[in-house]
């Protein structure tokens, strides 16, 4: 494989971090990262765009065919699967998938246009924060008007994060959801950017 094809396509620069569109280059430090979340209990790691389900080169091949229209599934929408990497040292941080429209109910009702994890040995340093921030200027690119992000509405970190970013609460409804995340059938937020 060339060095170019090795290397993220994209990368969306903030102050604290970047997000870096998945490529190779991420293998051994993206396993790492989701060794951690395993470790510590998660079994599911949001915005991951299944990479909790899949080893790193299914999973590499999946967001490869959802990033063009051509190959994406018919029950996903055209997506961006990007790492987040911390500016000062290189280190992965997370993850964070901007999905380009709205195309299937799951989407539409559930899981919105972004979603995102931080490993949890980094949470409450603002880079969730940053990292939606950055998702919300690349989907403005996307020519997105309204992207959407949804959370469980106990999910209060995420409901922050969500409001540190701007976003309005446009709804709340009952989901039942059909994830192995056991968080309980509770509400869901939709929220509105300005
Ligand atoms: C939600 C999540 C991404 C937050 O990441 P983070 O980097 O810790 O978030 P930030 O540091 O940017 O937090 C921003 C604000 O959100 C709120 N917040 C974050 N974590 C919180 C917590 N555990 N409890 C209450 N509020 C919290 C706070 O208002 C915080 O600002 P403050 O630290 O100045 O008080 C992280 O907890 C996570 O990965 N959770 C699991 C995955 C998930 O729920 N994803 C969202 C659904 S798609």
């Amino acid at each position: 494989m060339s060095t170019k094809q090795n290397r993220p396509a994209l990368i969306l620069n903030g102050d604290l971090l970047r997000l870096e569109q998945a490529a190779p280059c991420h293998r051994a430090a993206a396993e790492e990262m989701k060794r951690e979340f395993f470790s510590r209990g998660e079994t599911v790691i949001n915005g991951s765009a299944l990479f909790d389900q899949l080893d790193f080169d299914s999973w590499l091949d999946h967001v490869r065919r959802s990033y063009s229209p051509e190959t994406v599934s018919g029950d996903w929408a055209v997506s961006t699967a990007f790492f987040a990497v911390r500016q000062a040292d290189g280190g992965m941080i997370g993850m964070i998938d901007v999905r380009h429209a709205l195309t299937t109910p799951y989407l539409r009702d559930f899981a919105g246009n972004i979603g995102y994890a931080v490993r949890p040995t980094e949470h409450r340093k603002t880079y969730a924060t940053e990292m939606l921030r950055l998702a919300l200027v690349y989907s403005k690119i996307l020519g997105m008007s309204t992207p959407r992000a949804n959370c469980y509405a106990d999910n209060t970190a995420s409901v922050g994060v969500i409001r540190a970013c701007g976003g309005t609460m446009a709804e709340e409804k009952l989901w039942h959801h059909r994830t192995i995340r056991a968080s309980g059938s509770g509400g869901v937020s939709r929220q509105n950017f300005p």
